[in-house]
């Protein structure tokens, strides 16, 4: 286990009952600068360099997306639930838990970084990662912080998921 690991609080029963909640917020709190730092490792200069812009998963996404983004002087695009954006947005539907959720995302191009905080069913980041490229960008790598190893060897179009922490 990662000295990072340690600081997520594993929360029983939540949003319901048979659900372990793995919550980063305590890591956020005190190691805000380091858990960035770790997702910045995962991509060597060379990749950074190729990258235009980081695309961040609302809502948790944004929290590590943001500050990569600023962190390697690179724009950042928000990839939003439905009806947050104003037009023009491509949109896709996805798998949740119970039912099913919209992402959207408004048309541009270049290549990014796609990343969210944690891989789970892997359905939001490969919705997220076909929505990209509906909307008109590459999708060069993909990367969280969690990997909850539920899908392991996660890839999306032969690209793997590149993760700081890795379940169990
Ligand atoms: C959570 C998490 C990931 C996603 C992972 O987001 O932040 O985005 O679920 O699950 P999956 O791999 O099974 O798709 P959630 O939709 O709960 O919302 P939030 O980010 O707004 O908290
Ligand atoms: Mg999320």
């Amino acid at each position: 286990m990662t000295d990072l690991q340690r600081l997520i609080r594993d929360v029983p029963d939540f949003p319901r009952p048979g659900i372990v909640f793995r919550d980063i917020a305590p890591l956020l709190r005190s190691h805000f600068a380091p858990t960035i730092e770790a997702m910045s490792g995962l991509l060597n200069e060379a990749e950074w360099s190729r990258i235009d812009a980081v695309a961040g998963v609302e809502s948790r996404g944004f929290m590590l997306g943001a500050p990569l983004a600023l962190r390697h002087g690179k724009g950042f695009v928000p990839i939003r639930k439905r009806g947050k954006l104003p037009p023009p947005v491509v949109e896709i539907p996805y798998q949740l838990e119970y039912g099913e959720g919209v992402l959207e995302m408004q048309p541009g191009q270049g290549r990014v970084l796609l990343i969210d905080d944690v891989l789970a069913t892997g359905g939001t980041l490969r919705a997220a990662a076909d929505l990209c490229g509906l909307a008109g960008y590459q999708v060069d790598c993909l990367a969280v912080l969690l990997d909850l190893n539920l899908v392991p060897g996660f890839r999306w179009q032969g690209i793997p998921a590149r993760t700081v922490i890795r379940y169990p």
